[in-house]
């Protein structure tokens, strides 16, 4: 007896490789105190109203989730100033991702996105035999080129994917630009704006997306209770476009895609914000941290807006990472970017950056 043959599309999937779990090291190496740097997650954890919103909800949990995330959807729509019918609700971002290549890609169709960026946009267009086509961030900097990407829209283009701030680089964009390269995108484009790490931007000349999809732009952004919210085990994630482009990605969603608990907690979290303005803050002091503690090994950060640092170690950075490992701190290496003397590392706690920082500063002296 045998299966049917799988689509031969699954064939160019490449495997996703997720930042190591504490457990598996702790078990692993026979470690305990691990630090995971490693999956942009807020070392605050959760706001402790969503933690409590849990707790109170943990025996309802026989009864299924309201499809629909009807109070989320009225609180999120309210602090956004849209209609709630603009915003659809997944099982993380992620999930939107493939909501999205569900609906609009066909075999063969293109997506244009920029590289290095978030593995997951290959993922989804090769899942549905989609083809991503790539353009190189730009300098020392990893910086948009919008005329490469202009330049790379043929007949088959449906998507161009914009990460910012981008995630591994940091990275970020400008509105003003932005908004031009719209202006000149051929009909039937749609841009897909990822801003997991907005809530981390402090530039004001980034663009909020919300102001281009009123302007009737073809613009979906995408954002997550993962990242500030804390919530990355509860996977719940949110895209913001308008009510008709909503409606067609609303037929591909599954009935119960979002938790109850995920909507509980979201909910809750929203409200939070104390425990916003401390996660920016902390973010702030891990990145000035960072930026002396490197400085001082001879190391220069891309600049970010994000919660995360791209740096280059100018060594191999799976021999800096198991080193690393060794030493309790896990870290992401730049090979799966391409980049493979680079890091990852997403800012933690004081303590957590300085351990980091001086187990890095072990490892380069034994690496170099
Ligand atoms: C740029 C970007 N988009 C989306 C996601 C996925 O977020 P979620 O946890 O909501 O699926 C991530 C997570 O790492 C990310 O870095």
């Amino acid at each position: 007896m045998s299966f049917p043959e799988m689509r031969s599309c699954l064939d160019l999937i490449k495997p996703y490789v997720p930042g190591k779990p504490v457990e598996e090291v702790e078990r692993e190496l026979g470690l305990s105190d691990v630090i995971k740097l490693a999956s942009n997650e807020n070392a605050l954890g959760p706001s402790p109203l969503a933690v409590k919103a849990m707790q109170e909800n943990a025996a309802k949990m026989h009864i299924y989730p309201d499809g629909n995330c009807y109070y989320l959807k009225e609180a999120l729509a309210a602090k956004l100033k849209i209609k709630p019918d603009q915003l659809l609700f997944g099982n993380g971002s992620d999930e939107i991702l493939s909501f999205l290549t569900l609906a609009l890609i066909n075999p063969g169709d293109e997506a244009v996105m920029v590289a290095p960026s978030f593995s997951e946009y290959d993922f989804a267009m090769r899942l549905m035999g989609g083809v991503p086509r790539l353009v190189p961030l730009v300098g020392s900097e990893f910086a948009y080129d919008f005329d490469a990407i202009l330049a790379a829209i043929n007949n088959q283009t449906r998507i161009i994917f914009i990460c910012s701030p981008n995630n591994p680089t940091g990275s970020h964009i400008q509105g003003a630009e932005f908004e031009k390269f719209l202006g000149k995108l051929p009909d039937k484009v749609l841009v897909v704006l990822d801003q997991a790490y907005i809530e981390y931007v402090t530039d004001p000349g980034h663009p909020d997306g919300l102001n281009l999809i009123d302007k009737g732009f073809p613009v979906i952004a995408l954002r997550t209770f993962s990242k500030i919210f804390g919530l990355a085990g509860l996977r719940i994630g949110y895209g913001i476009a308008s009510s008709a482009l909503i409606a067609g990605l609303n037929r591909v969603r599954e009935p119960f895609n979002v938790n109850a608990m995920a909507q509980k907690a979201a909910l809750a979290a929203l409200s939070d914000t104390a425990h916003l303005e401390h996660s920016v803050a902390l973010v702030e002091q891990g990145r000035k941290m960072f930026s002396a503690g490197l400085s001082a090994l001879g190391l220069k950060p891309v600049p970010d807006q994000a919660n995360f640092c791209f740096v280059d170690l100018g060594v191999d950075s799976r021999q800096a990472f198991q080193t690393l490992l060794l030493k309790g701190v896990i870290v992401r290496t730049g090979d799966i970017f391409g980049y493979p003397t680079f890091i990852r590392v997403t800012y933690g706690t004081a303590e957590q950056n300085e351990r980091f920082l001086a187990a890095l500063k072990e490892v380069l002296a034994d690496l170099k």
